[in-house]
């Protein structure tokens, strides 16, 4: 059953009736200021931290699930019934019954549309690039025969700031709350805080004359009311309260007579801004906001025409972004999630990390260190710029060990000790993160930049030393097989080999762990050899490691690192490649890893949890086994034991029970997250495995299981949002099999976009060019893209003479050895490609007329 559809053309999902199986939800802002919002006109908005610059208020896990939000009310205050007839045009919080509902989540907006009893109402909500707001343009029409008086409420609910604490500390929170009303201009400023340390403040604006406003909640809705019935919306006029600490909101009242068929316009504006230290009063010594600043970006966005225009820079915005890549396969499902939703999803992981969804309360998580270098991979070919200055963030965070901290804060961009370290696999992912952006933008510079260690000035060296060490940590870090110490726990958060934890609910991300040097993960040793692989071609095309100023400076430090070369990498990619073979090989499969006593985990030979997806996904995609049959029985035993109708399953058989000796992975219920889920994250990295071992048939079928827009129909046994990833999706052995869970933020979106765009498809950014290297299914007869790479545009066009993954191609007419389109050597900045594939090198001619 579904509960809308995909509006391709215009990059929308339109949901056509409000009461989705959960809030589906989408996000508003790409730069600072960031809003979720739901279907029903839920959600909250902040400032670059959800939880230390909270805007408006949100009770997460509430009953109904998702209330408060960017509310309006609309009330026909000539209805015959005293109380007024009131409606919600989002449905929610009223839940009157509205005619032709529609929400349509487009691109960084939304826009819900409703009639009720003849009046129309739209809501247009968006950040406008390079502000810190939100705009919601509300249009009401009057369909009926007759004039239509009316009156029109907002209602948002401010914030304390900090989300947590707003949360928690009433004794203190219900006395600071602070506001100032301007009724003239129509603007109510939230001011908590302002009055001591903090200098910025947030506003709530509206374009129409007030008939009245409110800023304290309890007046708004009355005693012992909810927002389904506000007090002042069922009489109809505002009480023009000022709080005075409570519950500070925001509400204005418009009053509006429209004649049959007639249409009015009211914007309203949710802000944040700021203000220099020694500039926040007018007049100064005076406790009176400075509004200088702030009046003229309010009086800009008030006026349809800007705000129009602003809607319309930002269309153009992601027109430009996803222009970077867009195909047309045989495939709709395919097309829609890498032209469009994918794409978008992988930006949405990229500013949010895991801090902000419906699953993720804002308050939790900072930036995780190898979810930010994973979420890179989908999203570096939109925003170079931003990735580069990721990428530093990140790697100033790094300890001096090689080391990291699990999680940094991105507004102070530190390493949040609160969450520990030790996750032993977190370095090696910022190799991944900076090749993914030196293959995509050749800017070896990078490799240069002075880098602190966790953010101690004068501790620089370049970037590439920073990889060095991520390295020489798994090697100072080595267990009693030759493979990687597992540490805290390694990609999988929960399977905490040396926690040992008997009280109830202690944290397993950071109970102080047993110092047993015994447990290794196999896991781990994939991803070194591939990490290896990359630093040996990184290393081979830096033509100098480091310069004499940098060359003194890490002899120097403490943690020394050698010298490695070129060699030396792809010697220790070998050596840990045959450690895997010898110690990580169980037979048919790859290994999970060695517990604390040295016993295996995910071997033939345990009770539960024989074989897990990881260590078959990340040793193939380092390509070990796939020159002696390895491979091929790892990905049989996958297909065989874990792969389900609605994706891959993380192991089998589930945890039945609580094992001590593994931690929080055997806490959850069987085939819930990891245990035994369907944790989408990794279900890519069969497809690419796959792909790499020439299945394209095998790589698309999988690709369709998790993806959501192939779910579609089935949205009431999938229940998350149809147009992008889940984190899990119940694997089977959960009486739910098939529910999705955690949607948006999830290294599934970079991932599936990885694995659709550079190995199916296989358009592959490398080091030295583009690749293109398709392993698409027999039955394709081909596919077109178009790819903008270092400033060029490929028009790129596959055709499948006959079957198999050899690739003939012709650049600008010229057949090229190889699969790697070179460089153009001249200016062109538009280059045509044409590639055969299933050509085989048997036949004497090119393929080409
Ligand atoms: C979550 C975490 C990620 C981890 C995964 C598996 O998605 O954000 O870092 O790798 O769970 O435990
Ligand atoms: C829990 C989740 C896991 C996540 C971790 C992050 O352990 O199961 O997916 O990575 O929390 O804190």
């Amino acid at each position: 059953m579904q509960y809308g559809h995909f509006d391709n053309a215009s990059r929308e999902y339109v949901i056509t009736r409000p009461d989705t199986p959960l809030p589906w939800i989408n996000y508003l802002g790409c730069e600072a200021y960031f809003g979720l919002i739901s279907n029903t006109a839920g959600g909250y908005s902040f400032y670059r931290d959800a939880r230390l610059r909270r805007l408006t208020r949100y009770r997460y896990n509430n009953a109904p699930f998702d209330v408060g939000g960017r509310y309006i009310y609309l009330r026909d205050d000539a209805a015959d019934d005293a109380a007024g007839d009131f409606w919600s045009p989002s449905w929610q919080p009223a839940r009157r019954a509205l005619e032709d509902y529609t929400c349509r989540h487009g691109l960084g907006y939304t826009v819900i549309v409703s009639t009720h009893r003849g009046v129309e109402a739209s809501t247009r909500y968006f950040v406008p690039l390079g502000e810190n707001l939100e705009v919601w343009q509300l249009t009401v029409t009057n369909h009926r025969a007759e004039p239509a008086q009316l009156s029109v409420f907002s209602a948002i609910e401010f914030c304390l700031w900090d989300a947590q604490d707003d949360a928690t500390n009433f004794q203190r929170n219900f006395n600071t709350g602070q506001v100032e009303v301007d009724a003239e201009a129509g603007v109510i400023y939230h001011k908590t805080e302002y009055r001591e340390r903090r200098d910025h403040f947030a506003y709530f604006a509206c374009s129409a004359p007030l008939a009245g406003f409110d800023t304290q909640r309890e007046a708004f809705l009355g005693p012992y009311r909810g927002w389904d019935d506000p007090a002042t919306v069922a009489r109809g006029a505002s009480f023009d309260s000022i709080a005075h600490g409570w519950q500070p909101m925001g509400s204005h009242h418009v009053k509006l007579t429209l004649q049959p068929g007639e249409s009015r316009q009211i914007i309203f504006l949710l802000g944040y801004h700021e203000n220099p230290a020694d500039a926040k009063f007018d007049p100064p010594g005076s406790q009176t906001i400075n509004k200088r600043t702030v009046k003229p970006i309010i009086a800009k966005y008030l006026d349809p025409t800007a705000a129009d225009a602003a809607f319309a820079g930002l269309g153009a915005y992601w027109e430009r972004t996803l222009g970077i890549l867009q195909v047309a396969t045989p495939d709709e499902h395919t097309d829609r999630m890498v032209n469009i939703w994918n794409a978008y999803q992988c930006m949405i992981t990229f500013n949010m990390s895991r801090s902000a969804s419906f699953f993720e309360s804002g308050i939790g998580r900072g930036m995780g260190f190898r979810d930010s270098n994973q979420d890179l991979l989908g999203f570096v070919h939109m925003a170079p710029a931003w990735a580069r200055e990721r990428i530093l963030d990140i790697a100033a965070t790094q300890l001096p060990t090689g080391g990291a901290y699990h999680q940094y804060q991105p507004l102070t961009k530190r390493g949040n000790d609160a969450v520990g370290g030790n996750f032993n696999d977190d370095p090696l992912w910022l190799i991944l993160g900076v090749a993914a952006y030196l293959k995509e933008t050749g800017d070896w510079s990078i490799l240069d930049a002075p880098v602190p260690y966790d953010n101690q000035p004068g501790t620089e060296m370049p970037l590439y030393e920073h990889l060095q060490r991520s390295i020489q940590y798994t090697l100072d870090r080595l267990g009693p097989h030759g493979l990687p110490l597992i540490g805290r726990a390694d990609w999988n958060d929960c399977l905490n080999l040396n926690c040992f934890s008997t009280t109830p609910g202690e944290s397993f991300q950071t109970t102080t762990n047993r110092e047993g040097k015994v447990a290794e993960s196999v896991f781990i040793g994939g991803l070194f050899v591939l990490a290896a692989k990359e630093m040996a071609q990184i290393a081979n095309r830096k033509s100098q490691i480091a310069d004499g100023r940098w060359q003194d400076a890490i002899r120097n430090t403490e943690y020394a690192v050698r010298n490695t070369q070129y060699a030396d990498y792809a010697r220790l990619a070998a050596e840990m490649e045959a450690t895997v073979k010898a110690h990580g090989w169980d037979g048919a499969w790859f290994r999970r890893a060695y517990d604390a006593f040295g016993e295996p985990v995910g071997s033939a030979a345990c009770d539960e949890g024989q074989i897990f997806i990881e260590p078959q996904g990340m040793c193939l995609m380092a390509g070990i086994g796939l020159e002696d049959g390895r491979a091929e029985q790892a990905l049989a035993a996958v297909r065989e034991r874990l792969a389900t109708p609605h994706g891959i399953v993380l192991q089998q058989p589930a945890y039945s029970h609580y094992y001590l000796n593994l931690g929080e992975i055997s806490t959850y219920p069987p085939g819930y997250k990891e245990n035994a889920g369907i944790f989408c994250h990794t279900n890519p990295w069969i497809m690419i495995a796959e792909t790499m071992a020439g299945h394209g048939d095998m790589a698309l079928d999988y690709y369709l299981r998790i993806n959501p827009s192939a779910r579609e129909a089935i949205s009431d046994v999938h229940r998350c949002e149809p147009y992008v990833y889940a984190q899990m999706i119940a694997g089977c052995d959960a009486p739910t099999h098939g529910e999705a869970k955690n949607s948006w933020l999830s290294g599934t979106a970079a991932w599936n976009y990885v694995a659709i765009s550079q190995w199916i498809l296989g358009i592959r950014p490398d080091y030295g060019g583009l690749k293109i290297a398709p392993v698409v299914p027999e039955s394709w007869p081909g596919f077109t893209a178009t790819r903008v790479f270092r400033g060029v545009t490929y028009h790129i066009a596959v055709r499948r003479a006959g079957p198999g993954n050899a690739v003939a191609l012709r650049v600008d007419g010229q057949a090229v050895p190889g699969n790697a389109i070179p460089l153009p050597a001249d200016d062109r900045t538009d280059v045509q490609v044409e590639a055969i594939l299933g050509w085989t090198f048997s036949k004497t001619r090119l393929p080409f007329p």
